[in-house]
């Protein structure tokens, strides 16, 4: 291996991959250097004004040896929406190399609080953020899955959680659905490998806390913008002593999306700055 090897493995010139959630901050972040990168990146959100921000992120980027971007409309948790996203993919790029479950996220009201005992919460609540996450990972493997399929090769990348492993308060049905993840990366990529293609992978990351849109009720307050107790707890148990910034998730992204983790399959990979290493003492 020397410089050049390294950096063709880098090189995604003529890869399509569809990021779900592309429009949001770390979903967003992995479209602009999966473009500078080469690759051709569908950016499926639900909100084509987050995603014409990404893509406007990108039109700034310089030109050369960049790949292309495309918004495509979609929802994770509708099938006849993905399907028509995978046609629009199809006829954009010729076809798709790689699937980014980026889209999920909490909401305050399936977390517990003083105005919200678990008890009291809404069956509608806690369908809500199990759907989103856990569905809104399986029915997009599926729809782009199969294109995986026919194709022989392909890799899908999803977004589990630090509240998989270890329970982390308050965020039940978060936690419940993260760890669904992490499991269902396990179970397609042994599934993907025996079934269709060794050279179909599936991974996850696992990233610790970054304060973006799906968080920021939780790490500070709204009004002051102070961190809340639970924002400085985190940060307390956190080594390296700080939130992670999307750009801390691009090493470990692309590594598990290129031929260097040709032999990597089924793994959730933590991103946290040393967060589940730590006993706390
Ligand atoms: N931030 C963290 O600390 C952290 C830690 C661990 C794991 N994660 C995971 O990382 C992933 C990305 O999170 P993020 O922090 O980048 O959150 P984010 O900025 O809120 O991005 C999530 C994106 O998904 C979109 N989305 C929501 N529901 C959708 C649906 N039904 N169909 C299509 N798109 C939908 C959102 O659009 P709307 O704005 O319209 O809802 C948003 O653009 C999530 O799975 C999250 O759980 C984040």
């Amino acid at each position: 291996m020397d410089l050049n090897e390294l950096t063709r493995l880098y090189d995604f010139t003529g890869r399509a991959f569809v990021i779900t959630g592309g429009g949001g901050v770390l979903g967003g972040e992995l479209a602009c250097a999966l473009v500078g990168c080469g690759a051709d990146v569908a950016i499926l959100d639900r909100d084509p004004a987050l995603a014409e921000k990404v893509t406007h992120r990108i039109e700034m980027m310089d030109k050369a040896g960049i790949g292309r971007a495309a918004i495509v409309y979609g929802d994770v948790l509708d099938r006849e929406k993905l399907e028509q996203a995978a046609e629009a993919v199809q006829s954009e790029f010729g076809g798709v190399y790689g699937l980014i479950n980026a889209a999920g996220g909490n909401r305050p009201r399936a977390t517990t609080g003083t105005d919200n005992s678990l008890f009291a919460m809404a069956d509608e609540d806690i369908r809500a953020v199990l759907e989103l996450n856990l569905l809104g990972t399986i029915l997009p493997s599926q729809v782009f899955g199969r294109a995986l399929a026919r194709s022989g090769e392909g890799v899908i990348l999803n977004f589990s959680s630090m509240s998989a492993s270890r329970a982390l308060t308050r965020v039940p049905a978060y936690s419940a659905a993260k760890a669904g993840i992490s499991n269902f990366t396990q179970w397609l990529a042994v599934h993907m490998a025996q079934e269709y293609s060794p050279r179909i992978r599936v991974n996850a990351l696992a990233p610790g806390f970054f304060l973006t849109e799906q968080n920021r009720f939780l790490l500070t307050d709204a009004t002051t913008g102070d961190l809340t107790a639970r924002g400085r707890s985190i940060i307390e148990h956190t080594p390296m002593a700080r939130f992670g910034v999307p750009e801390d998730l691009l090493g470990a992204a692309l590594w598990l999306l290129s031929p260097a983790a040709a032999f990597v399959t089924g793994i959730v990979l933590p991103v946290d700055g040393g967060f589940s290493a730590y006993s706390g003492v």
